[in-house]
């Protein structure tokens, strides 16, 4: 006989494969733990998490930045670097690959690693991305590939002369309008929204599960571990994003 916990996995299982097969309109919140299995290391774990390791309010705020650039600056360039070294999962494969069977497919990350991206979706960036820089004042310059960059560290703008910066969302900043819009649309349209590797510590993302379900959507969360938004959720499966995204779009 099987273990309670192995019994219980199965059926939720069954249980968010059935929400999925009768929806038409899906959105998904993903967070760091789906990239987990492709070695990037999460924010939160109490021990290789990257904010366990470094002060979140150095490295990724403007004042952090301000106080000293060239320490910001390699330590996004690390992260850049251990990114173009992973590979996306299987989880993210199987994301990708069933965005053509529903009317619609919205795909929204927190995840500034690209890895959606190099796995064929074309995500909602909520918090920018590691691997596109801008120019700090914002004075237009945008460079996406990190090979071009003018050399420096920081390096300048070519255009102002000001320093540039990973066009990621930093402590203290606002998500950009127009992306948070497109989010909140797809929660509110949506019949069923899978919440993926997200602590949901972290708003305005965290609230979208909560928007989806105010709109009559089911919520069907995924994460090995428990989630400040289990509590919404319609389905829990207790299981990681590569292991389980690939059985839970398996063709029935
Ligand atoms: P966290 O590090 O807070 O949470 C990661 C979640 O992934 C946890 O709930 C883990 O249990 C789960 N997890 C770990 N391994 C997994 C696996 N293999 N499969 C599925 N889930 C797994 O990361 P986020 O919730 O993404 O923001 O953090 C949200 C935001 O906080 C980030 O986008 C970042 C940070 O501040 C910015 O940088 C703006």
């Amino acid at each position: 006989m099987k273990p309670a916990s192995t019994r219980l996995n199965l059926s939720s299982l069954d249980a968010a494969r059935e929400h999925i097969a009768h929806a038409r309109r899906v959105a998904v919140l993903t967070g760091a733990g789906i990239s987990a299995e492709s070695g990037i290391p999460t924010f939160r774990d109490a021990t290789t998490g990257l904010w366990a390791r470094f002060d979140p309010m150095q490295l990724a705020s403007e004042d952090g930045f301000r106080a000293d650039p060239p320490l910001v600056w390699r330590w996004y360039a690390w992260r850049r670097e251990l990114v173009a070294n992973a590979q996306p999962n299987a989880g993210h494969y199987a994301l990708a690959s069933a965005q053509s069977r529903f009317d619609s497919f919205e795909l929204i990350t927190q995840n500034v690693d690209g890895l959606h991206a190099r796995a064929g979706s074309a995500p909602i960036e909520l918090h920018g991305s590691i691997v596109r820089t801008v120019c700090l004042a914002r004075c237009g310059f945008a460079e996406d590939d990190p090979k071009r960059l003018p050399p420096g560290e920081p390096p300048r703008c070519p255009r102002c002369n000001d320093w540039l910066r990973p066009d990621v969302v930093w402590f203290g900043e606002m998500l950009d309008v127009a992306t948070l819009q497109q989010a909140l649309v797809a929660a509110a349209r949506c019949d069923v929204m899978l919440v993926i590797g997200t602590s949901g510590l972290v708003y305005p993302a965290a609230g979208l599960p909560a928007e989806a379900l105010r709109h009559g959507a089911r919520v069907v969360i995924l994460n090995p571990q428990a989630s400040e938004l289990d509590e919404l959720a319609t389905v829990v499966v207790r299981g990681t994003a590569a292991v389980e995204l690939p059985r839970l779009f398996a063709a029935a």
